[in-house]
């Protein structure tokens, strides 16, 4: 019985740890992670590489940044990228746009997602 109720507690603990971590970004930590974007995107407004720039990219229309040429998958999404729209993107960009010219195959962990939206979110 004891054993039992220490899992339970275990379990619970761990609930509450992973709800908060999917909750809040550490934008410091994303920083990090953007390294991983590097390649293929800037943060500085107007630079676009292999990807469009990511300056101020937290409620942009997607596929409308000036000067880069987007998929026609990208450009048809009509919406603007807000926390739960790029957590889906970086999780797979290739789930939410089949055609995309995004070759990454995303960011499998949650933490590591809410973490570069962090700081994506202070490029502005
Ligand atoms: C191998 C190159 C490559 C890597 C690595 C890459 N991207 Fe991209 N990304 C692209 C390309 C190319 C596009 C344009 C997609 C299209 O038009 O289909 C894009 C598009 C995007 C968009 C949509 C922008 C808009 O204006 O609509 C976001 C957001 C994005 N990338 C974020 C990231 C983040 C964050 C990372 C790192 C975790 C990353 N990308 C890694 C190439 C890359």
């Amino acid at each position: 019985m004891r054993k039992f109720s220490i899992f339970g507690l275990v379990a619970v603990v761990g609930l509450l740890v992973s709800g908060s971590a999917s909750a809040a970004g550490d934008a410091a930590k994303g920083a990090t992670i953007f390294n991983k974007c590097k390649a293929c995107h800037s943060d500085v407004a107007g630079k676009n590489l292999v990807g469009p720039s990511l300056f101020a990219v937290v409620g942009r229309t997607a596929g409308t940044e000036a000067g880069y040429a987007f998929s026609a998958g990208v450009k048809a999404l009509g919406y603007a990228w807000d926390e739960a729209k790029l957590d889906a993107w970086l999780a797979s960009p290739k789930a939410v746009v089949p055609g995309t010219k995004m070759t990454f195959a995303g960011l499998p962990n949650a933490q590591d997602r809410a973490d570069i939206i962090a700081y994506l979110a202070t490029k502005k």
